[in-house]
């Protein structure tokens, strides 16, 4: 007995307000075939592709080996243990190696999410990555990615098990299985000196050029450590902190913690969430709150040691999935990691016991997957090195909320900034270096709901500039690293119901931007580079609950990198699944001399060339 009276009330009501976009999952699988997809199951899988420097850059670089690691098919891998492979380096290619680059294949068809996938090596992570959606067609993609700084882990592997964890759910609707391939190539030899051969005299103290470029001569992870579900430490809430203890060598005299972080669940969207009272004053039900900033904190025995906004990435299901096929958005196919130097700490660290490196998310809520490794340079003729931590004071956030709401109209405005400044000496073979480091990092959100809930602004800006500072004991520069990072965000998502059956219409926009700036100085050795990666979108979707069912977007990227000797550009325009127009114009200036011939390995930000530590990579927040 239908009471039509209560019918009558209500319909015109929920006309009137339509789907409220604090409500709307924001993550979608795509359920239609185009006009013109082929239903033939011998077509050629599409491919998928995130611009970046093509791996490895000019000039060649012999020898080569390729090892192939892992080949495994995600069926129904949700709450698994990760896949694993031995791995052991190629004998035909022994370390030390001028670049080694981790390829990531995967091939699906059919219908899937888009999914976090992660690489490491015994525990110490190498590649966060996220899955392109598939088609009935098929797709396929490959993730190549400059995996040189982890050259300590790669010769001598505590264990050498190479892990892979994807978890994927695949049933009656959802029937791809994500197959991915893993394997590593290593090629050439490091031209630059290596730090043990380089003999400082004690009146004339001099860094050695490769003390920027040259990988770690240890790494310990920080994660989970038995990695059952993962290695990753999955943290819910703003105080779930989450560390290893670790014991690190006496001869230690640089530390860089490499962080790694990706936001799913409730705050997948985090930079579009609305804070929890206009949720509770619309009575809605959604988790996805505690408004849009989040920090994440590094801590060394409890103190703030370093920390960093994270860009942005959307995931390929994410905002509109049509804006992101076939070419992903910025990160998603290989996540940016934030590297914080913890050189200054090192006199807590030197003494041979035991300590704690934390990692927590300031205002996060569930979930987020966050590990790190921990790049240890050692001493090569010093057992022990001396080292003190200088003046120590937890930096301030300082952060402001304006909030105004009115039904489900809403605009909520937060400015954060945190300034930092940590120093330290550390005394070892090549001196009684004092490093300082400090950071500002700033960040405005704006995320705005108007028409009473059915349309939805966002604008997110970080700015983060990072200086790491290597002084004499006299107070002579030795040696600088710098870095300017700046990531805009802005999209709005506008709704309309469409008819019956909770079908609605949402159009929209987004742009966003990656611009990494570094800068490496020391000795005779410089270098700057700078990436600018930009995409633009729009389109509309039909949608019904996590399904798109028709629509139509257009995407254009554009990918520019240079570092005064290598330049290369990429600009893709694509519409509807096709790419349109795909432009490549690169430069290459080879050195033309021997100096700068050593400096060349260091390709810096190719992200490639040896990790130069402290320069951006495609995908590197690295030294950010
Ligand atoms: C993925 O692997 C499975 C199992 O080996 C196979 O049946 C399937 O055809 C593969 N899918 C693709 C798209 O290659
Ligand atoms: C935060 O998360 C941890 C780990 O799940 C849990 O033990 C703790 O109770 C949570 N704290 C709050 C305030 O929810
Ligand atoms: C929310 O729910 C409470 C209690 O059920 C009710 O009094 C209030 O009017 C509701 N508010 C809105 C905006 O619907
Ligand atoms: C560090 O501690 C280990 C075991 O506790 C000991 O074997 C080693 O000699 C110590 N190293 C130094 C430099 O004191
Ligand atoms: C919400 O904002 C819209 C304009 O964006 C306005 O037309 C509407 O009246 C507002 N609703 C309320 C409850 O203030
Ligand atoms: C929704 O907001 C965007 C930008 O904030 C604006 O361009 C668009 O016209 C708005 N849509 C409607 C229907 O008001
Ligand atoms: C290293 O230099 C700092 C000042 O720069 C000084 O305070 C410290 O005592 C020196 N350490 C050693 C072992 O000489
Ligand atoms: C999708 O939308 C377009 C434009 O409105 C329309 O021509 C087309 O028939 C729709 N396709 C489906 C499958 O509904
Ligand atoms: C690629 O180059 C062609 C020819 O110069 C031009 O028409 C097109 O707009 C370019 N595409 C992009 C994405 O820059």
């Amino acid at each position: 007995m239908a009471p039509p009276l209560l019918l009558l009330i209500l319909l015109p009501l929920l006309h009137l307000l339509g789907p409220v976009l604090a409500e709307v999952p924001d993550h979608y699988a795509v359920r239609y075939a185009r006009p013109g997809a082929s239903a033939n199951a011998a077509a050629a899988a599409q491919e998928y592709l995130d611009p970046t420097y093509p791996l490895p850059p000019p000039p060649p670089m012999a020898p080569a080996c390729t090892v192939p690691v892992l080949s495994h098919s995600f069926a129904n891998t949700y709450g698994a243990a990760p896949a694993t492979a031995a791995y052991a380096p190629p004998p035909g290619c022994p370390a030390p190696w001028s670049q080694v680059v981790l390829s990531f294949s995967v091939e699906i068809s059919g219908d899937q999410y888009d999914r976090v996938a992660a690489v490491w090596l015994d525990g110490a992570e190498l590649l966060r990555t996220t899955t392109a959606e598939p088609t009935p067609d098929g797709i396929r993609w490959t993730v190549r990615k400059d995996v040189t700084r982890y050259s300590a882990l790669l010769r001598s592997p505590p264990a050498g098990v190479l892990s892979v964890m994807l978890e994927n759910l695949v049933n009656d609707v959802f029937t791809g299985l994500y197959n991915v391939t893993v394997s590593l190539e290593f090629h050439g030899t490091p031209p630059y000196p290596l730090i043990s051969s380089v003999t400082p005299s004690s009146d004339k103290p001099k860094l050695p050029e490769s003390y920027f470029q040259a990988p770690a001569d240890l790494i310990l992870p920080i994660s989970e450590a038995t990695g059952d579900s993962g290695y990753w430490f999955r943290i819910q809430n703003s105080s779930d902190t989450r560390s290893s203890l670790l014991t690190i060598p006496t001869s230690t005299y640089r530390a860089v913690l490499e962080v790694f972080v990706s936001p799913h669940s409730n705050d997948e969207f985090w930079y579009s969430n609305p804070p929890d009272l206009y949720i509770q004053a619309n009575n809605l039900s959604t988790g996805r709150g505690n408004a849009a900033y989040r920090e994440v904190v590094v801590s060394v025995d409890g103190r703030f040691a370093g920390s960093f906004v994270p860009f942005p990435v959307i995931y390929t299901g994410g905002i509109n999935p049509l804006y992101w096929q076939p070419v992903s958005a910025l990160g998603a196919f290989d996540l940016p990691t934030y590297d914080i130097e913890l050189t200054p700490f090192l006199g807590l660290l030197v003494d041979n016991k035991t300590h704690e490196v934390g990692v927590s998310v300031v205002d996060g809520i569930a979930e987020w997957l966050v590990d790190a490794n921990l790049h240890l340079w050692l001493d090569p003729s010093w057992l022990e090195v001396k080292a003190a931590l200088g003046p120590y004071q937890t930096p301030r956030l300082s952060i402001s909320r304006r909030y105004t709401t009115q039904a489900l109209n809403g605009s909520f405005s937060i400015k954060a900034k945190r300034k930092s400044f940590f120093s330290g000496w550390v005394s070892c073979s090549l001196g009684n270096l004092t490093t300082e480091v400090e950071t500002e990092t700033e960040a405005k959100s704006l995320v705005e709901f108007t028409n009473d809930g059915t349309n939805k602004t966002v604008e997110l800006k970080v700015e983060r500039e990072t200086e790491v500072v290597v002084r004499s004991e006299k107070g002579k520069e030795m040696g600088k690293l710098s870095t300017e990072a700046e990531y805009p965000l802005s999209f709005y998502l506008d709704t309309e119901d469409v008819g019956e059956d909770g079908m609605s219409v949402m159009k929209g926009s987004l742009s966003h931007t990656l611009d990494i700036q570094t800068k490496a100085e020391c000795g005779s050795f410089e270098r700057e580079a700078r990436l600018v990666d930009e995409q633009t979108a729009a389109g509309w979707m039909l949608v019904k609950d996590h399904d798109v069912i028709n629509g139509t977007a257009t995407t254009s990227q554009r990918y520019r990198y240079s570092d005064g000797r290598w330049e290369y550009e990429r600009s893709i325009d694509a519409a509807d699944g096709a790419v349109l127009s795909d432009n490549v114009s690169e430069k290459f200036s080879p050195p033309d001399d021997h100096l700068q011939a050593a400096a060349t390995a260091c390709l810096p930000g190719t992200g490639t060339g040896t990790s130069c530590d402290g320069t951006p990579s495609a995908a590197d927040i690295a030294a950010m």
